[in-house]
């Protein structure tokens, strides 16, 4: 092994830029969220440093990039205290309470004006950190504790990328403490919750309790595969005269150290423009990535704050405006079982309507039965209600200590509650279903909503609640007898007037005009979603071959495994299908010829799949797919490793974090026009 004096100026150089390079790139991730290079190229550099650190173990120092991996587990964690005890923060749940918080600053500042300067910062859900900086390095991690005493987490926070190891800029403090939050987006738990459950792990709750369960594991090894993310929020300790009289420009200072703060922190002035932000954010809670329980306002300015002081645990010169709760507490009243366009029969809640992050909740999935015996739930049960950014609300868990004697398992009911035929459960499926099919009512409307909707054929005005009317009142069977259907007797149904009634046979002939893709999604095949669908159109290129294809064939498309297979073939098997397509075409659906599609030299990105996110200037989503599509390319809505690259436009979703987890290249704006050609 070479000795240090042996080794190679250029090595120790090679070394040093690699490691400044990254960091460089670190910063351009999670500070500034606007990366220059693909995750591959971010690994490939992250190899090469490896490589000479494997080559030359004295180059290894504990700031280099490669070192966040985890190291051997503790037994324990020490106690560290804070220098500063971390302070929690008063809460504010109406515009009163804001009010309130204001007089008393202006009482204490013996202020008459009411338009005292804050900065305004989202409340992240998550848990409160101090990192703590020696001549830029970071020498220890804690958390909050009790806010005086907290737990040595060094070794743990080290494995995160969003905390700098080292800081980038010339003007470093001797002395740092930087706080924040730590914590798990939407995308990261989701992902984090499937592992659990595949390796026969306990679930997590909620995002923050995933965040605090995977900062304070022992092994540091197992934190480094946790999808989580620092965000810094202020100073604790601080050495050298660096600092500014305003948080917000203290902030700002912690960013150009290489700290990510929030991308909406804002300097407000007085009570109502707080209050204009807040509701600004709460309109976005739904939308961001990660989840957030309030909005901090802070006065910004650090001699007011001073002179505002500190009460027992909380500044009085700081609150946070609370949202209204994503999670809560009410009664399963009972359980029903809501019958899905293939005959799945889902548990759904019936609960005692309660208010969940402002929206009023009475039904709640409750995912599948094996859910419902994990989770120990039963009927007049206490059980608490998530509903959290734009999923459907499901029951988390039951209150076993409010539970009251004659609380009830739900059963799975043996005949379809909509049409009494049995139902079966597939082996090793955690689903079971109506075997009704469409003799099942509540099959056939799903089956037509579907068939109309936007994707598929596309129907405009034929929404749901017409739909259950039409089957209801028996004027429609089955998507085959849509295109019959007359104005007079849809002019005859509630809420139809003639003009109604006109622009829906209209719209009904406007979807006559479609894509032979399109058509093959509207039949509702099981498992044939869109791309599905795409690809057996690219592939048999007319309804007539895929109607006849074997097993084989229809594997051998993209996409398409055996079960995908069995389920075409046997929906194409069946006499009753085969007619309502034959009749479908009879009434005149018809598609764009796509035999010479692969001739055509426009067709540049066959046999790449993308995703699309956030928001593209002047381009609507759906537009951009078609786009792509039009150049042979399949959309997917869902990142796997198989995407060939995911196109991220403005505000991007958790996608994005996906994305980079799986080293699929992000395209942003520009790159995806130059695709484009
Ligand atoms: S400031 C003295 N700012 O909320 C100020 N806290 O309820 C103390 N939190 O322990 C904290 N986002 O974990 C501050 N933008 C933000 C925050 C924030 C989340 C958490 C933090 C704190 C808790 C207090």
């Amino acid at each position: 092994m070479p000795v240090p004096e042996n080794i190679p100026e250029n090595i120790r150089a090679d070394c040093k830029m690699l490691r400044d390079e990254i960091n460089r790139h670190n910063c351009r991730y999670y500070v500034l969220d606007d990366p220059q290079i693909t995750d591959q190229a971010y690994d490939q550099l992250l190899r090469r440093l490896q490589r000479l650190e494997t080559q030359y173990p004295e180059q290894v120092s504990s700031d280099s990039p490669t070192q966040r991996v985890g190291a051997a587990p503790a037994t324990h964690f020490e106690s560290v205290r804070h220098e500063m005890p971390m302070l929690s923060l008063d809460n504010a749940f109406d515009e009163a309470e804001m009010m309130a918080f204001e007089k008393r600053l202006n009482d204490k500042l013996s202020k008459e004006s009411t338009s005292l300067p804050y900065t305004a910062e989202p409340k992240l859900d998550g848990l409160a950190v101090s990192l703590l900086y020696e001549q830029g390095l970071l020498i220890q991690a804690a958390t909050r504790g009790d806010g005086k005493n907290g737990e040595n987490i060094t070794a743990n926070a080290r494995t995160l990328g969003s905390i700098p190891l080292r800081l980038q800029t010339e003007r470093i403090p001797a002395r740092i403490e930087v706080r924040g939050e730590v914590y798990m987006d939407h995308a990261g738990f989701r992902a984090l919750n499937e592992r659990q459950l595949e390796n026969g792990g306990k679930e997590f709750a909620n995002p923050r309790n995933a965040a605090a369960g995977s900062l304070r594991l022992l092994d540091s090894r197992i934190t480094a595969k946790r999808p989580l993310t620092f965000c810094s929020y202020g100073i604790g300790v601080i050495e050298g005269d660096y600092l500014d009289d305003s948080h917000y420009d203290r902030m700002m200072f912690l960013q150009s150290l290489g700290f990510p703060i929030s991308p909406y922190i804002e300097r407000v002035s007085g009570i109502d423009a707080c209050i204009d932000y807040y509701r600004a954010i709460l309109q976005k809670r739904d939308e961001l990535a990660f989840e957030i329980d309030g909005v901090v306002f802070k006065l910004d300015n650090l001699q007011q704050q001073a002179i505002a002081g500190t009460v027992s645990r909380a500044p009085r010169w700081a609150i946070a405006y609370k949202f209204p709760a994503q999670e809560v507490m009410t009664k399963l009243l009972d359980v029903d079982f809501q019958v899905g366009r293939t005959g799945t029969l889902t548990p759904v809640a019936r609960l005692e309507p309660v208010a969940v992050g402002g929206v009023m909740v009475s039904n709640a999935t409750l995912h599948n039965m094996d859910e419902i015996q994990r989770k120990d739930i039963r009927i007049g049960d206490m059980v608490i209600v998530r509903r959290a950014g734009d999923v459907i609300p499901e029951v988390v868990s039951t209150v076993v200590d409010k539970r009251v004697q004659d609380s009830a398992l739900p059963e799975m009911p043996r005949r379809c509650p909509v049409c009494d035929s049995s139902v079966t459960q597939q082996e090793g499926q955690a689903a079971y279903r109506c075997t009704g099919g469409l003799v099942c009512a509540a099959q056939r409307k799903e089956a037509i909503k579907h068939f109309a909707s936007r994707k598929a054929m596309d129907v405009e005005g034929l929404g749901d609640k017409l739909v259950e009317q039409m089957v209801e009142q028996k004027m429609i069977d089955s998507i085959g007898d849509l295109y019959h259907l007359e104005m007079v007797e849809l002019a005859a149904l509630d809420r139809m007037a003639e003009k109604s009634a006109q622009n829906l046979i209209d719209a009904l002939e406007k979807s006559k005009q479609t894509t032979l893709a399109r058509f093959i999604y509207a039949l509702g095949i099981r498992e044939v979603g869109e791309t599905t669908a795409e690809s057996l159109a690219n592939h048999f290129k007319s309804i007539e071959s895929l109607q006849e294809a074997e097993i084989d064939h229809l594997q051998a498309v993209d996409d398409v495994g055996p079960v995908v297979a069995e389920n075409v073939r046997l929906f194409f098997q069946q006499p009753e299908n085969r007619e309502i397509v034959g009749g479908l075409i009879g009434q005149g659906i018809h598609w764009p010829s796509i035999e010479d599609k692969r001739n055509n030299s426009e067709l540049s990105l066959v046999g790449n799949t993308y995703v699309i996110t956030g928001m593209l200037e002047g381009l609507g989503r759906d537009e951009a797919a078609a786009l792509l599509k039009a150049r042979g390319a399949r959309v997917s809505s869902s990142v796997s490793a198989k995407t060939t690259a995911v196109i991220a436009g403005e505000k991007p979703g958790s996608k994005v974090s996906k994305a980079a987890t799986l080293g699929v290249p992000i395209l942003d704006q520009i790159a995806f026009q130059a695709l484009l050609g």
